[in-house]
């Protein structure tokens, strides 16, 4: 199959769907891979890292038009909505349930759109999010140490402390990947760690792996109100799958809080979890209210594009491998996991929750593609 990787025209996203390593993995079983010039600079892989590995360098034109199947990182802006085409198959990160004009751009192409993020396992695993967020959660710890300095508005706090000296404590708002990821750093920083977490399975196991290395309470309104007045630094990790995240830290409760101490809301691609939490950006990422500094940066990873690219790239490629190797169709119908990626294919929306969200026609999968083995949606 012809690959295509495009390069990435978002403001601020550095990241590249495939690594010169992914392309040689491509290249060796017989596929041939296109890569758009300097697709790969932001995550320094210059072009003739690709050239080595077997990868011919083309222009935007080129990896858009020649290409079968397409990888790409973010979502096509307005730009590239001109670049959609039948017979062309694109994998990447879509968002499309809070995009109506990129949805009804997909589906009026004729284009199949796979998203990285609906991709999900029979257990109900997300393996193309898991990566970010584990990339987010320990990222967390780093910015919220860094902006409890005094001269960033922090409280002037240093979350190992020292000997004679008490550490700084973290309060992890959800235990689940980003919150156990953004404990481990706090652990590893040296600071005192408490996880609030709302399902009693999840902490058994967090208390398994962590050993009695951080205190994990039953969340609540209340305990959050508790436990909220003795933490240096919040971060808000929760997730309810489909949904916006609760605000779990009201305005109110900001009183309750040290002065200068930070909260890191990772959960605020999804609202965020904390009442005044608004999105922000790697060029200009806190702001001050009621004395707390806010850290809400909406794509945190996007911050380390040399980790991310190769994290998101070690995730997505067994399956880039199969839709190479076996045709999308075929490939959909070998694996449910990939099936539920699927959210656009000739002019269908074929992921229920897209189609709600913006009123449109949905239609199964496996109307669309008769050999589809997708279940479970
Ligand atoms: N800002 C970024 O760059 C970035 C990057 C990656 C992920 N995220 C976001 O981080 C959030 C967390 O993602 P995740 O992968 O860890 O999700 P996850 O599903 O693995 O974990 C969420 C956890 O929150 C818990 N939870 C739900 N309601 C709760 C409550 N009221 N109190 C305490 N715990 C509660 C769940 O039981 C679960 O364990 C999501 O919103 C995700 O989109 C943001």
């Amino acid at each position: 199959m012809r690959v295509g990787v495009a390069k990435e025209i978002k403001t601020d996203e550095y990241r590249v769907a495939l690594t010169p390593a992914g392309a040689r993995e491509l290249v060796q079983r017989g596929h041939e891979v296109l890569v758009e010039t300097t697709a790969g600079d932001g995550s320094s892989f210059p072009d003739a890292d690709y050239e080595r590995a077997g990868a011919r360098i083309v222009s935007v034109d080129e990896a858009w038009e020649s290409s079968e199947l397409l990888l790409k990182v973010k979502e096509p802006i307005e730009p590239e909505y001109g670049r959609l085409r039948e017979g062309l198959v694109l994998f990447t990160y879509l968002h499309i349930a809070a995009d109506e004009p990129l949805t009804r751009a997909l589906a009026d192409s004729g284009i199949a759109a796979v998203a990285y993020e609906t991709v999900e396992t029979d257990d109900r695993r997300l393996p193309l999010l898991a990566p970010m967020s584990e990339i987010a959660g320990r990222l967390a710890p780093q910015a919220g140490a860094y902006f409890l300095e005094k001269p960033l508005g922090g409280r002037g706090v240093l979350l190992g402390g020292v000997p004679g000296v008490a550490p700084g404590r973290v309060l992890v708002l959800g235990g689940g990947i980003v919150g156990y990821n953004a404990a481990i750093i706090a652990l590893g920083l040296g600071a005192q760690v408490t996880i609030l977490e709302r399902s009693i399975d999840r902490m058994r196991h967090l208390d398994e792996i962590l050993s009695g290395r951080v205190s994990l309470i039953m969340s609540s309104s209340l305990q959050v109100e508790e436990s909220i007045g003795d933490a240096d630094l919040v971060i808000g990790a929760v997730l309810i799958p489909g949904a916006r995240a609760p605000k779990l830290v009201t305005r109110g409760m900001l009183a309750e809080m040290k002065p200068g101490a930070v909260v890191v809301d990772v959960a605020i691609d999804q609202g965020g979890c904390i009442e005044t939490a608004h999105a922000t950006t790697h060029s200009d990422p806190v702001y001050e209210v009621d004395g707390i500094v806010h850290y809400c940066v909406a794509n945190m990873p996007g911050g380390v594009p040399v980790t991310s690219t190769h994290a998101l790239t070690n995730a997505t490629l067994p399956y880039v491998e199969a839709i190479a190797e076996h045709g999308l169709a075929e490939a959909v119908a070998r694996d449910g996991a990939l099936a539920r990626g699927v959210s656009v294919l000739d002019g269908k929306i074929t992921y229920r929750a897209v189609a709600e969200a913006h009123g449109l026609d949905f239609t199964p999968l496996e109307r669309v593609l008769p050999l589809a083995a997708a279940s479970g949606r």
